[in-house]
């Protein structure tokens, strides 16, 4: 994100609003009446407006609609950017689309503008998504607003209406915490107070909504802040020169400051500001340098460099906020990429502490975020990671989460502050570890991992696998769906949402026996793919084996061991596997076992033979 705009200098502004509250004809109606707008250009805009056209006259909307294909659905879609000058000041206008399908394209634009300028239709007066638009553009760090009462003339210049709608907003935003707010009148269609004062409005004496953006100081912040810049890669042509690539996040560096690596404490001096263009005197936030140091420290790609006087915290758990765009739920305890800055960590949410009711901004309780939910959650990373909280700085302290197998962004979220409990919380080494308790038995603690539908011979298989491996002494224990969820997991139920906990509960269950020297088999249905990455990412290379105990569920069905699917297929159980529930089968297990082709005796001699093939047993 590059630096945002000072007073006279450049301001990035978004327009939000609902379908029909005038965001293009705005857009349209500045720029035209700056003269901004080619004589080509409105020569095809007269033509469309009397083909598309909504307005009746010439529909300045279709300046800002450039594609035909979103014209020809009379929708917006995606993010336009639009530049334009004033001699006042430079501008970039954002144009991002109202519905709530496409909160993703408004958290983008949010996310690199100074500005959110909210139209509301004087007619309707707020809506939700004048709401959900306000808490999106908060969290994305928009600090100052502009609330455009548009459509003035349908109601006749109203003061009254215009001073409702003001009070209603102050009200609605009062928790949001802008900087600023500015109410005003408009009427986008006609140009009234637009750019120019209009005697309809004799009753306003503020600004004009192109004067008040011309003189918003938004002297920003990201200059003024300290210096951060995280490194996106180590240029090294020669065994003479080491530099850091990057882009500064915030503040400005100068050869000969002090600067340390934000995690590892490391400090030196700059030495040198490196560009294309020769060597810099200064940098700023926003520009994209590399830095040579006086003295020989260890940095890395997604490092962040930061004064010695003034570092980031570091820390490996968060209170953050959360704007979900996956498609597929967001589960606690599921583990998804951050990627912050240039650095990217395992991320797992450890709880939603609840979901925020966009029309109230109030606190609900919920287990699960669906696209387009707004949530505060506590986040663990599997390192730790610094940081600044998103209210001081909103580069170093925004991130989003990656899904592992889709590389889809499915969140956006900011940092709150860390988690205090965590940092204190180490891990107690002891003198016994691992590698002697699993010397002591004999043998190479181990994961077998069995997973399948239900009805598949899990259990039937982990029952004879223990028992064979139990004949040639080794110490072993079977961790069964059945029998943890009548202890341990007894609160959990079939909700993807319980089921992803189920296995995060077992896959660290499961690592303490591996770090007891055991060798444990799990025997549960565990249907999702990340759950299982999961439980093998928490044991080191080698000691998970995944086996998918397979028969398709036609013969699971007949074979019924529990009765279940009979059940399943009447109605009684919800959320059935198989039926009403997904199962993501294992890409590449360790070990394919077919149970209609092998009998369960056959299929446990497999694995004793993977496990010595895998040099787990001789
Ligand atoms: S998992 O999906 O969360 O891994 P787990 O292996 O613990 O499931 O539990 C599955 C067992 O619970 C099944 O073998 C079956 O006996 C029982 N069960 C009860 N209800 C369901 C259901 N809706 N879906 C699957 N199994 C169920």
């Amino acid at each position: 994100m590059a630096a945002a705009g000072r007073s006279g200098g450049l301001l990035k502004f978004m327009t939000c609003g609902s379908v029909d509250d005038g965001k293009s004809t705005l857009i349209g109606r500045l720029l035209f009446e700056q003269n901004l707008i080619m004589d080509d250009q409105l020569k095809a805009v007269e033509r469309d407006s009397k083909r598309h056209g909504t307005t009746g006259g010439v529909d300045l909307a279709l300046v800002m609609d450039g594609l035909s294909a979103e014209r020809e659905q009379g929708i917006t879609i995606d993010v336009a950017y639009r530049y334009f000058s004033t001699p006042a000041r430079k501008f970039v206008v954002a144009d991002a689309p109202g519905h709530e399908q496409y909160t993703r394209n408004m958290a983008t634009a949010a996310s690199v503008s100074d500005v959110a300028v909210l139209l509301v239709d004087a007619r309707k007066g707020l809506l939700a998504q004048t709401r959900r638009h306000s808490i999106i553009s908060a969290l994305f760090g928009i600090r100052h607003v502009v609330v455009a009462v548009n459509k003035m003339d349908l109601m006749d210049y109203s003061e009254d209406i215009f001073a409702a709608i003001k009070a209603d907003y102050a009200d609605f935003s009062r928790e949001l915490s802008f900087s600023t707010i500015t109410t005003l009148p408009i009427s986008a269609r006609d140009g009234d107070n637009v750019t120019t004062k209009s005697p309809q409005f004799g009753w306003y004496d503020g600004p004009t909504l192109l004067g008040h953006l011309e003189t918003l100081d938004v002297t920003s912040d990201t200059v003024s802040k300290p210096f951060r810049m995280a490194v996106q890669w180590v240029n090294r042509p020669n065994a003479d020169f080491r530099g850091f690539a990057g882009t500064l996040a915030s503040g400005h560096v100068r050869p000969g400051d002090r600067i340390t690596v934000a995690g590892s404490g490391k400090s030196s001096s700059v030495a040198r500001i490196v560009t294309m263009n020769g060597d810099l005197d200064v940098a700023e936030a926003g520009s994209s340098v590399t830095l040579t140091l006086a003295d020989e420290i260890d940095i890395s790609r997604g490092d962040i460099l930061a004064p010695e006087t003034a570092r980031p915290d570091v820390a490996d758990q968060f209170a953050v906020n959360l704007l979900w765009l996956g498609d597929e739920p967001m589960y606690p305890g599921r583990a998804y990429i951050m990627k912050i800055g240039t650095k990217t960590v395992r991320a797992t949410v450890t709880t939603l502490k609840h979901r925020v009711d966009i029309d109230t901004l109030g606190e609900e309780a919920a287990k699960e975020l669906e696209l387009n939910q707004i949530g505060v959650a506590n986040i663990s990373l599997g390192e730790a990671i610094a940081f600044d909280p998103f209210k001081t700085n909103r580069e170093t302290g925004a991130f989003i989460l990656i899904d592992r197998y889709s590389n889809a962004t499915v969140a956006a979220g900011t940092i709150e502050f860390a988690l205090r409990r965590a940092k204190n919380l180490a891990w107690q080494a002891l003198d016994i570890d691992k590698a002697a308790r699993g010397e002591q038995l004999g043998q190479k603690p181990a994961v077998i991992w069995m997973t399948g539908l239900s009805g598949s011979g899990k259990s039937t298989i982990a029952n004879l696998v223990e028992k064979r491996l139990f004949a040639l002494g080794r110490a072993t224990y079977v961790l069964d769906g059945d029998n943890v969820r009548h202890g341990l997991n007894r609160d959990l139920g079939f909700t993807d949402a319980d089921r992803v906990e189920n296995i995060r509960r077992v896959g660290e269950v499961a690592r303490l026996f591996v770090d007891a020297g055991m060798m444990v088999i799990v025997s549960f249905i565990s249907p999702f793919r990340s759950e299982r990455r999961m439980a093998r990412d928490l044991v080191e290379d080698g000691e998970f084996l995944e086996v998918h105990i397979d028969a398709p569920i036609k013969v699971c069905a007949a074979r019924d061991p529990k009765g279940l699917y009979a059940r399943a297929a009447a109605g009684e159980i919800a959320n059935f596997t198989g039926i009403s529930s997904p199962y993501e089968a294992p890409k590449s297990p360790d070990l394919h076992i077919d149970t209609t082709s092998l009998s369960p005796q056959q299929a446990a001699e497999r694995v004793v033979q993977m496990l010595t093939e895998r040099k787990i047993i001789n």
